[in-house]
């Protein structure tokens, strides 16, 4: 079959066929033109803004980086050629962390997660820690699956976060140890505490603290925590003379390490017992002598950064402060027991020296002075008899003179020890006296309760009743300018008490004898020294214009103290 010869009409169709083609594909090439472009352009931009960018980008395929920007590998310590194609993520990861790090991208491989956001501890090309956060997602690379991801070098914030928390633990010691020492707790328990919140604190397995036996012969171990054995032995005093006056640095901590190897050296054995390779020790001063030893240390080898140094020496100086105070309320206390005991026997010799006095008084010079007034007696009847009038009349004059000396030395020997306390009991006695003093200072009206039998009142204690209600009954009539004074020994359930009050003009607070400056008057603080030595509670009220009221009281259940 001969080709048939197109026609013209055929031709020209033909060739605008071709035409439209022709404009089809210039139009399709324009179009690849312009998506490589775009394409080139948003490659461009993508490196730009991951070369610039300040988190680390990262793209695994393969267990290998084929991605990562120059941060990325500056976060890490490498060069960017070191890593891509070269090292996966499992050269990045602490190999504690590995597991979980590794089991993260295997589930955006799979599919399982599309993206996640987590935390792990990284390895630089050093060995040296960092901290990471990750924001990994998957993706579709060379038509395979991938990851990609950025990360975040979080050690700073990490750190600062930890440095926060840590000093919050110190300030919340430091709190608990300070409200301890504030409470009355003993030496022995608030340094428990201290040396617990140590070994806390700095992460130690045992910390300890001991000190000085008054005879400086050896350091006992006043507390400790973590060691096996229940309590160490006492440790060597020669630690303390090695730190002498010329061994006080201003930054005892930058001698910490130096003083742990002096002390484990001295106390060889028992280091080696417990075990114990490092730590650190502070001497504890007191005005620059050293009374003890603050010791953390640990069975493992481990090294004190400059912080737990410093946070050892701020608890040494409170230890010191603490001991020192300690031992100086103990010498208080001490001293004050000494003084009270002395008070008592000055009481006790006076009143021995009085009661001698008036037994002297009584049974000596009075009977002398008797027996001369019934010589002048006799003598006055003779001469009467024989009728000389004029030595009568002179012999009469001495008579009321040796009356009044007799009565007078009476007086004198009754004011000192009233007798009849001996013979008649307390009860008595302080009913002639009220009786006395209502004599005495009629213009003071005497409202007198005595409501209690004799057998109810403590040998021991009556003496003291007495002297307290002298004392108080003396002080209403020299000072008080009273109109009323109510008098009354009673007894309440276990308790004996004894009120003087009266309604007088009360004592000026700038008086010697306020409450606030008891014990600087005689009276006054003579009656509290017999009450509280003889186990009793004295309790002065007063005022300008109210009147003073003195309540001395003492509980049957506990034996008077007072002999
Ligand atoms: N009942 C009272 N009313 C008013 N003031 C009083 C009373 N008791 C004491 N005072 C005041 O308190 C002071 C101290 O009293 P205190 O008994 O200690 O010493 P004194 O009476 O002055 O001397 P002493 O008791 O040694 O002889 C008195 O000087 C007086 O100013
Ligand atoms: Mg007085």
């Amino acid at each position: 079959m001969t080709r048939r010869e197109k026609t013209k009409e055929e031709l020209i169709r033909e060739l605008n066929q071709v035409k439209r083609k022709a404009a089809q594909l210039k139009q399709l090439e324009s179009e690849r033109r312009r998506v490589a472009e775009a394409l080139h352009e948003s490659e461009t931009m993508f490196r730009k803004i991951t070369e610039r960018s300040v988190v680390g980008v990262y793209l695994i395929q393969d267990d290998v980086f084929r991605y990562v920007n120059p941060n990325m590998a500056a976060i890490f310590g490498y060069k960017v050629e070191e890593l891509v194609d070269h090292r996966g993520p499992e050269d990045l990861v602490l190999d504690e962390d590995w597991p979980e790090v590794g089991e993260n991208i295997r589930k955006r491989i799979s599919g399982e997660m599309e993206a996640i956001n987590y935390r792990f501890r990284g390895k630089k090309s050093t060995g040296e820690m960092i901290h990471i956060e990750v924001y990994g997602s998957r993706a579709d690379y060379q038509g395979r699956p991938a990851v990609i991801g950025t990360i975040l070098d979080i050690t700073d914030r990490v750190e600062s976060q930890h440095n926060i928390e840590m000093q919050l633990h110190r300030f919340q010691a430091l709190y608990h140890i300070a409200m301890a020492m504030a409470a009355e707790h003993t030496l022995e328990e608030n340094l428990a505490l201290l040396v617990r919140s140590c070994r806390e604190l700095l992460k130690t397995d045992v910390s300890l603290i001991a000190v000085s036996d008054v005879n400086l012969e050896k350091m006992l171990v006043y507390a400790q925590s973590g060691l096996r054995r229940k309590k160490l032995r006492d440790l060597p005093m020669d630690f303390l003379k090695r730190q002498g006056v010329g061994n006080t640095s201003d930054r005892p901590g930058d001698d910490a390490e130096v003083c742990f190897e002096q002390l484990k050296a001295l106390a060889k054995k028992e280091f080696r017992n417990e075990g114990l390779l490092s730590g650190i020790a502070i001497p504890l001063r007191a005005r620059k002598t050293a009374i003890g030893v603050l010791c953390v240390a640990s069975r493992s080898n481990r090294d004190f950064p400059e912080s737990e140094r410093d946070v050892l020496c701020l608890m040494g100086n409170v230890a010191a402060l603490e001991i020192t105070r300690k031992q100086a309320e103990e010498r208080l206390a001490q001293s004050e027991n000494e003084l009270r005991h002395l008070s008592a026997q000055l009481l006790r010799a006076q009143e021995d020296e009085r009661k001698r006095l008036a037994q002297e008084l009584h049974d000596g010079i009075g009977q002398s002075i008797s027996a001369i007034k019934f010589r002048i007696e006799s003598c006055m009847k003779q001469v009467r008899e024989n009728s000389d009038q004029r030595t009568v009349a002179q012999l009469e004059t001495l008579l009321p003179m040796v009356q009044n000396t007799v009565e007078e030395v009476q007086r004198i020997a009754v004011d000192l020890r009233p007798f009849i306390i001996d013979d008649l009991g307390l009860v008595a006695t302080l009913r002639w006296f009220l009786r006395q003093f209502q004599n005495t200072y009629s213009n003071i009206r005497l409202d007198n309760r005595i409501g209690l039998e004799e057998e109810e009142v403590p040998e021991a204690l009556k003496i003291v009743i007495f002297r307290i209600a002298q004392e108080a009954l003396n002080n209403v009539a020299k000072h008080s300018r009273a109109k009323r004074v109510h008098v009354a020994l009673r007894k309440r359930k276990d308790l004996i008490e004894l009120l003087i009050k009266d309604n007088g003009v009360g004592i000026e607070s700038d008086s010697s004898a306020s409450p606030s400056n008891l014990g600087k008057g005689f009276g006054l603080s003579s009656m509290k020294e017999r009450t509280e030595l003889s186990g009793g509670m004295f309790r002065l009220d007063t005022g300008p214009g109210v009147g003073t009221s003195i309540r001395a009281s003492w509980s049957l259940k506990t034996d008077p103290c007072y002999r």
